[in-house]
């Protein structure tokens, strides 16, 4: 990058258009007449800029001011990572903030700025909820995703040769986090019983519901999802279901979290948020992704992974081990890759503390006290300035080598680079180790049982096909 070649000033480019009116306008760009890369790109290009003013979507009614400064580049795009530099308080939705009726009447931690007291305690008891929990992932991972994957060859046995993995990965991802975070299935809930994923995916709609689309007719949908909040009360036994499981399965954390000065009310929204919004939302996402990428790249990235699996897992005595993870070079890469290429959460967004000044490539712009910042992050970790010609192409081992670990530091997808980590005065995901691991276990569990897999990606991405694994390396018990 242009290091120590001063850049021309500009004023940030771009219009709001007319207030209202423009912002309607544009959401209906955003979701239904261009998509969402279309949406940033065609802005960028229009003028000329990587860091342009836009509007975002919901707008009217549902967030007062859609204005904001979109950074879409990989240069300018950290600044949102610095919290001495932009405040971070009420922004992970972005424009708009869900009603805390939603989280039990608090606002949980990933709407707090590290100024605020509680966002440390509560960090801190992720973090060291996910450390005391270290030992489970793997052993909980591979028995619950071993049990889907026989699910998928049942189903692709037994009729038509297709089988829905993102309809498995929905159920399946919840029971995994749940048992592996406390121990206890959601299932064995009798507040839940196989009911978690969908009171789940119900709860995460009306959060997220300004921020989506269900690929029904704009004239309904638009009005629906987007201009007014869906009413609180309508979710609220659903709600009432989840935290009755989670106060009971996590009563050791909430000890922990009474041990940091929370209180076990505050603590349990949190968990729950965490748990249910932030790495199940995440995984729901994540998984099929990856699936879905690694299946499309083909056999001969398929016979690497099964080869670099297999021989690791062997040298372990035939046992998925941390340490035999470490030596998956290749496999990690991909998991990276796919985080880059599809970022599960695409909007970062943080207020201007103070006048600052942001770079892109090519120019320095003056940023206002109180602007709101916004980063769209596929056009951040899709740059060609820095991923060269390749940067919107899966590349499974971009990331091998000595080479490829420079590269690390332009993923993004934590909001915060690759190469530093979360803490409790920073934003950084504290999920970011356990979804790189989670993602190496797919592509594990996968390529063990697994020669090569065929999978047709839409809105669902669904397996048509698995050859068995032709050498083994494994105790499958382990
Ligand atoms: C924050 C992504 C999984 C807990 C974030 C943020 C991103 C992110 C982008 C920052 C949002 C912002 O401030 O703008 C993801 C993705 C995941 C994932 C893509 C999975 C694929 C997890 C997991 C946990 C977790 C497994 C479990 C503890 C949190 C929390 C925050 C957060 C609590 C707020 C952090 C803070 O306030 O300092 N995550 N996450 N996430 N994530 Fe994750």
């Amino acid at each position: 990058m242009e290091l120590g070649v001063p850049l021309p000033r500009r004023p940030v480019p771009g219009s709001y258009g007319v207030p209202f009116v423009s912002a309607v306008r544009d959401r209906l760009d955003f979701y239904y007449l261009q998509g969402q890369d279309k949406y940033f790109e065609s802005r960028a290009e229009r003028y000329g800029s990587t860091v342009v003013r836009i509007n975002v979507p919901p707008g009217p009614f549902m967030a007062r001011d859609p204005r904001v400064v979109a950074l879409l580049d990989a240069k300018s795009f950290p600044v949102l990572f610095d919290v001495a530099k932009v405040e971070k308080r009420d922004v992970f939705t972005g424009t708009f903030m869900p009603s805390t009726s939603l989280t039990g009447g608090y606002r949980v931690c990933a709407y707090l700025d590290p100024s605020e007291p509680n966002h440390a305690k509560i960090k801190q008891l992720l973090l060291s909820l996910l450390v005391s929990r270290k030992d489970a992932f793997v052993p909980v991972f591979r028995s619950n995703f071993g049990a889907l994957l026989d699910t998928v060859e049942s189903q692709l046995a037994s009729g038509g040769g297709k089988s829905d993995f993102t309809a498995l990965n929905d159920a399946t991802s919840f029971e995994f986090i749940g048992e592996a975070y406390f121990g206890v299935r959601p299932s064995a809930s009798s507040s839940l019983g196989t009911g978690g994923p969908t009171k789940a995916a119900l709860w995460l709609l009306w959060q997220l519901a300004p921020l989506t689309t269900l690929g029904l007719p704009m004239i309904i949908e638009d009005p629906l999802l987007h201009t007014l909040p869906l009413p609180p009360f309508l979710i609220s036994s659903d709600y009432k279901a989840l935290y009755a499981y989670f106060a009971a399965a996590a009563s050791q954390a909430l000890d922990a979290a009474e041990g940091l000065g929370l209180s076990r009310e505050e603590a349990c929204h949190n968990l729950l948020f965490a748990t249910v919004f932030n790495s199940y939302g995440g995984f729901k996402l994540l998984l099929p992704q990856i699936l879905s990428r690694v299946a499309q790249a083909g056999e001969k990235l398929h016979e690497r992974l099964a080869a670099e699996i297999r021989s690791a897992v062997a040298d372990a005595g035939g046992n998925v081990t941390l340490a035999a993870l470490e030596k998956m070079e290749l496999t990690r890469s991909v998991v990276w890759e796919a985080l880059r290429l599809d970022p599960p959460v695409r909007f970062q967004y943080g207020r201007a503390k103070a006048d600052l000044e942001i770079e892109s490539h090519d120019a320095s712009f003056a940023i206002k006290k109180g602007e709101m910042l916004f980063g769209y992050q596929p056009c951040a970790t899709r740059d060609p300035r820095v991923f060269g010609a390749t940067a919107r192409e899966f590349v499974g081992d971009r990331f091998v080598g000595e080479e490829g670990r420079k590269l690390l530091q332009y993923v993004y997808w934590s909001n915060g680079r690759e190469t530093e980590n979360p803490s409790v005065d920073n934003k950084q995901c504290p999920g970011k180790n356990l979804v790189v691991l989670v993602g190496r276990l797919l592509l594990v569990e996968l390529f063990l049982r697994y020669d090569t897999f065929t999978a047709e990606a839409g809105k669902k991405v669904v397996i048509t096909g698995v050859t068995k694994a032709s050498t083994s390396a494994v105790n499958r018990t382990a």
